[in-house]
């Protein structure tokens, strides 16, 4: 299967390679790599998978480089500033010069950490993103967002920093459990509901199959949706505008995620792509109180997020005020008001700002 190909344009722009064996090729990977020094960062699940056939790929390619690995440990906790640190310190310890690459190897925890460091060492030097999750392979190494979390919330605290290049190798997914690949298409099914009504369409009639993990229609979901980011990041990239449609969903995952995080520590209840879903049902279901959407759009996305066997319901034990106090810390917020991303029917979202907070609490109440 030739891989597929989106190219994002830009002021820096690159080119995500969809495909099986992408990890294995060396020449691809080592082509992006100006200097001679190339720090693999990785997590303790994914780098005893697939770090050592990077590392090999890369050294057979440019015998001359100068590779190194830095593993941190996996999960959502790990996305801290201390693993940031850690990370500079690697850097620092490799000698690595403003001409040299960070290869991102793993989920979306390792890209925006990773991302973060290559951003900020020698005020920033190229990062190739090789995402190992749908979630990761669809949304967080594309764009150009890094960022680690501190205690007020998540993703607080980062940089706009393109990658050079994207490498979704899709022999991975088999090591995903099925729980994360699900989790995965939470984000799928978002670009459906905000901008492509008929990729819903298209993502109704493949359930199955794609949940069987068929390469070639992963492949394809996985293309479709990144050609759908491409479109919008490279119209809006620093989110001054429509990049937020994005978010659909995310104020209330968020909330959700940094609330459980409060009582399991970042990692614990839901995981980003299930609170992903639950969100979107909540702006689906916010759309029509607000007169805006059909409530019909709404029980179609559920019944769509439902068969990929994603939750739909806020977990026990989330109370509506404290949710609503994280959300008004949101980035999406602002001065005059909460600002979500709603719809008006399903791929048709817009951002609706100065939203009624009794409405949003009556929406977590219902
Ligand atoms: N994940 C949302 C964005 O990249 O803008």
């Amino acid at each position: 299967m030739n891989p597929h190909m989106v190219d994002v344009d830009g002021a820096a722009p690159y080119r995500i390679q969809i495909g099986p064996g992408l990890l294995e090729d060396g020449t691809a990977l080592a082509s992006m790599l100006r200097g001679r020094h190339a720090l693999i960062v990785s997590d303790s699940h994914v780098a005893p998978l697939y770090a050592q056939r990077v590392q090999q790929a890369l050294a057979n390619a440019r015998p001359d480089a100068r590779i190194a690995t830095h593993v941190f440990p996996a999960g959502e906790a790990s996305k801290t500033l201390a693993n940031f640190s850690a990370t500079i310190d690697a850097l620092a310890m490799h000698g690595a010069t403003r001409d040299a690459c960070l290869y991102a190897l793993g989920g979306g925890v390792v890209g925006d950490l990773a991302g973060f460091a290559a951003a900020c060492w020698m005020r920033g030097i190229d990062c190739v993103q090789l995402p190992t999750t749908l979630l990761a392979m669809v949304d967080s190494s594309v764009g150009g967002k890094t960022a680690v979390d501190i205690a007020q919330g998540k993703n607080l605290v980062g940089a706009f920093h393109p990658p050079r290049a994207v490498f979704a190798d899709t022999t991975t997914l088999r090591s995903l459990s099925p729980r994360e690949l699900r989790a995965g298409f939470a984000e799928v099914i978002k670009y459906g509901a905000i901008v492509d009504v008929g990729f819903l369409d298209w993502l109704e009639a493949n359930t199955n199959r794609l949940l069987a993990s068929d390469d070639a229609l992963l492949a394809e979901a996985i293309s479709r949706s990144c050609a759908h980011k491409a479109a919008i990041v490279e119209r809006d990239p620093f989110e001054h505008g429509e990049r937020a449609l994005l978010n659909f969903g995310h104020t209330f995952a968020h909330a959700i995620e940094t609330e459980q995080a409060a009582f399991f520590g970042y990692g614990g209840g839901l995981n980003h792509g299930e609170a992903v879903a639950v969100g979107m049902v909540l702006a689906a279901k916010l759309s029509s109180a607000l007169g805006i959407a059909d409530a019909a759009d709404g029980e179609r996305l559920r019944a769509l997020l439902q068969a990929f066997g994603l939750p739909v319901e806020l977990p026990v034990g989330l109370n509506p005020a404290p949710l609503l106090a994280r959300m008004r810390l949101d980035k999406k917020a602002q001065g005059s008001g909460l600002r979500f991303i709603l719809w008006d029917r399903a791929g048709a979202a817009r951002i609706v700002a100065g939203v009624d907070e009794a409405a949003v609490l009556a929406t977590l109440q219902a």
